[in-house]
């Protein structure tokens, strides 16, 4: 279980309105947010395309938060060093079809950028076993990664507990995010199960009454959950 005040929000600009990104990353900052989450993708590690340096470049001079950059890439070594150049503070790059991990870590390391191993809702969590020692934190994915606004795996939960264990085990300090899904409902749950950063991007950016109040209430739900019986594991049946 994670103390509810070290839980981080970490907001993601995919869904912001990028004709306003500057200005809403701003009240993200001044809402509160601990981190901005910048999901690349290259239309082949996922079915999407999104954002490239020039954008981590932009919102560096913007905010002074750490620029978290999340590469769905299908070689992520290629883009590091433009990326740190552009201002990215730290990766989180896929246990999923790295055939060199360690590799892609140590040159994260070299270049004094935090990093992090992201895992798919399908990837166990023992496959962070022989990396998490290298780690700054770990990234449960809690969709299928690709797109903004898909729905909560809830199978992900047990799994959040898991590699929490195997965290606190192995490498006490590296923080355990989520991403996907995150909001007033399933925040509490995460938490619950282990996780100390939460990135949310459409129930931080898509709120129809706006980036602060959304990041105010997910605040308070975190730092005042309602005390609810866990939920039971769903069956199959
Ligand atoms: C999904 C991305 C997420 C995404 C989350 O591929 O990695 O960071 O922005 O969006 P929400 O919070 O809308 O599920
Ligand atoms: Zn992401």
């Amino acid at each position: 279980m994670s103390k509810v005040d070290d839980v981080k929000l970490a907001p993601s600009i995919l869904a912001a309105d990028f004709a306003r990104l500057g200005e809403q990353v701003v009240e993200a900052e001044k809402a509160g947010a601990d981190r901005i989450h910048v999901d690349v993708m290259d239309g082949g590690f996922v079915p999407n395309l999104s954002m490239g340096p020039a954008i981590v470049e932009s919102l560096r001079k913007v905010t002074r938060l750490p620029l978290e950059t999340h590469l769905m890439v299908s070689d992520p070594d290629r883009f590091l060093d433009e990326f740190a150049a552009a201002g990215s503070d730290s990766f989180l790059v896929h246990w999923e079809g790295n055939n060199n991990l360690h590799r892609t870590v140590q040159r994260i390391k070299a270049l004094g950028k935090r990093a992090g191993v992201a895992i798919n809702p399908a990837t166990p969590s023992a496959a962070l076993e022989e990396i998490v020692r290298d780690l700054d934190l770990v990234l449960v994915m809690t969709v299928n990664p690709g797109f903004g606004h898909q729905q909560f795996i809830r199978t992900t939960l047990p799994k959040i507990r898991r590699v929490r264990e195997l965290v606190d085990r192995l490498e006490p300090g590296c923080q355990v995010e989520v991403d996907g899904g995150i909001d007033a409902t399933t925040a509490p749950l995460v938490v619950r199960a282990g996780a100390t950063v939460l990135v949310a991007g459409s129930s931080i950016f898509g709120d129809r009454d706006g980036v602060t109040a959304a990041m105010g209430r997910l605040r308070t739900i975190i730092d005042h959950p309602k005390e609810e019986p866990e939920p039971a594991e769903q069956s199959a049946f």
